[in-house]
């Protein structure tokens, strides 16, 4: 795993969209990107929205993938992750809306829509770059803990902590659905790159449990440990009860030396 600590919720947001840009350029025919809603990474969406417009970096062969989507709430309902996706990302680049995946929060058979969703995501070649966040539970997704680390895309019950964490989007707390559709651990785990941000003091203690303590259904989020390349950017806030904090920029320095000599 490898840990980025920065100054700031900017700093950590220029440098993941940094990353995603790079990986993109990469494979410029057919490019799969994961995406992750939040607060978390609406920085990195727009540092991705001025690439484009300044440096045109270009979106119109690249598919994406959703993490989750709330259960009763259809693409245009203004919480609902799709609109989120809309509002934050896509209405301001030139993504193929053909290739635009969101899991549909009005399936009407939720579970047959969760394998199709599973397939479509094999079809697409596999998720190149999965960007996530960390819920204040240490879930990714919708992976509440107790969650099989080698769940599939699935409905998933919301725990009361995920429902008070996102009443703050809703006019009340009644209102925040329930239940969720949500990509699973497993799923998450074949993403080639895992990018997980977070920012703020109130993500310092999951976030220290998720990078340096014991892998466990109960904090989803530490499976990271076991991906083959899982990026985490984090700012000074949320990265301040890591116990391997100096060593984490002490690897970084030696890596930006590497790359000064060549
Ligand atoms: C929701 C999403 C997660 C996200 C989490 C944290 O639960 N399903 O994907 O990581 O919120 O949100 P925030 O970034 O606002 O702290």
């Amino acid at each position: 795993m490898e840990v980025f600590i920065e100054k700031d919720y900017e700093e950590i947001s220029r440098k993941g969209a940094e990353i995603v840009a790079e990986e993109m350029k990469k494979k410029p025919e057919n490019f799969v990107l994961g995406l992750a809603t939040g607060s978390t990474p609406v920085g990195l969406y727009k540092e991705l929205i001025r690439m484009h417009k300044e440096e045109g970096l270009d979106f119109s062969k690249v598919t994406t993938f959703n993490l989750d989507e709330y259960c009763g709430l259809a693409p245009d309902h203004e919480q609902s992750y799709h609109y989120f996706m809309d509002e934050n990302l896509f209405n301001h680049i030139n993504i193929d809306k053909k290739k635009v995946h969101v899991p549909d929060g009005m399936a009407e058979d939720p579970e047959a829509f969760c394998q199709e969703y599973e397939k479509m995501i094999v079809e697409a070649g596999g998720i190149d770059l999965q960007v996530l966040g960390i819920g204040g539970d240490g879930h990714i997704a919708f992976n509440e803990p107790g969650s099989s680390l080698g769940s599939r895309t699935r409905v998933k019950t919301l725990t009361q902590e995920t429902i008070e964490d996102n009443a703050r989007f809703f006019e009340n707390i009644d209102n925040v659905p329930k239940y969720a559709i949500t990509m699973g651990v497993g799923t998450i785990m074949e993403a080639r790159i895992c990018l997980l941000l977070a920012n703020g003091a109130k993500k310092a203690e999951v976030l220290a449990k998720a990078v340096e303590g014991p892998i466990t259904a109960e904090v989803t989020a530490s499976m990271m440990q076991l991906h083959r390349q899982a990026i985490v950017i984090i700012d000074e806030e949320a990265g301040a009860r890591l116990k391997r904090k100096d060593y984490y920029k002490h690897v970084e320095k030696m890596a930006d030396l590497l790359k000064k000599k060549k």
